[in-house]
């Protein structure tokens, strides 16, 4: 069995490593998307940015990034304009409390199923959870296999909505309450 090491993201090698995976699981790159796909594409500039204000989490495996969990706070909102309606929607939703958003998921397809999705994110919950009441996402709805694994996790639907990109679920997990 594969051993992950698991933490946070340390310098442009991991991150250009998880634009390369990122790239491998866009819905244009993918054959099929029943084991689910990306839609968020982003740059090693943004990347840096967002690693400037909070690192993310990879898993690594004989040294290379093979999965990652991104960490987006409130302060990387116009980096990506394509998340900007989600940020406004999130003021609306969880006006008082003090969450960040997880940017994208990804586990490389050899490495799926082994345990690594939810150490990652054991991993935001140890190293953010002092800073923060809880952790938020969006996934569309047909990638039935993310949003599985999220519940598993403990995120629950707080919201649905659909825009022009995708039908979508924005999910939470709250550290603060007793399920979590
Ligand atoms: C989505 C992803 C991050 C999940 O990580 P993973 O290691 O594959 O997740 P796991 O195998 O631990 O869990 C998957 C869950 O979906 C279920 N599942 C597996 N294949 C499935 C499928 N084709 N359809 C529906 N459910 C499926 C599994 O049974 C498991 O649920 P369970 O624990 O309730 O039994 C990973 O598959 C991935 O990177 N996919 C491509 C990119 C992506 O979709 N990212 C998320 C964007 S929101």
């Amino acid at each position: 069995m594969t051993v992950h090491d698991v933490g946070l993201a340390s310098g442009d090698a991991d991150l250009e490593q998880i634009l390369a995976l990122q790239a491998a699981n866009l819905e244009p790159a993918l054959g099929d998307t029943k084991d689910g796909f990306v839609t968020v594409r982003h740059t090693l500039p943004i990347l840096r940015a967002m690693h400037a204000l909070q690192p993310s989490v990879v898993a690594r495996a004989d040294g290379r990034v093979v999965a990652y969990a991104l960490s987006m706070p409130k302060e990387t909102r116009t980096l990506l304009p394509i998340l900007t309606s989600f940020f406004a929607k999130l003021d609306e939703l969880l006006p008082r409390e003090r969450f960040y958003v997880m940017g994208q998921v990804c586990v490389d397809r050899a490495h799926r199923g082994t345990g690594v999705f939810d150490a990652l994110f054991a991993a935001h919950r140890e190293h953010y959870a002092s800073r923060f009441d809880s952790l938020v996402t969006e996934i569309a709805t047909r990638n039935v296999r993310s949003m599985r694994a999220h519940a598993r996790v403990g995120f629950e639907t707080i919201a649905a909505y659909r825009d022009e990109v995708d039908a979508w679920a924005v999910v939470a997990w709250r550290w603060g309450s007793a399920a979590s």
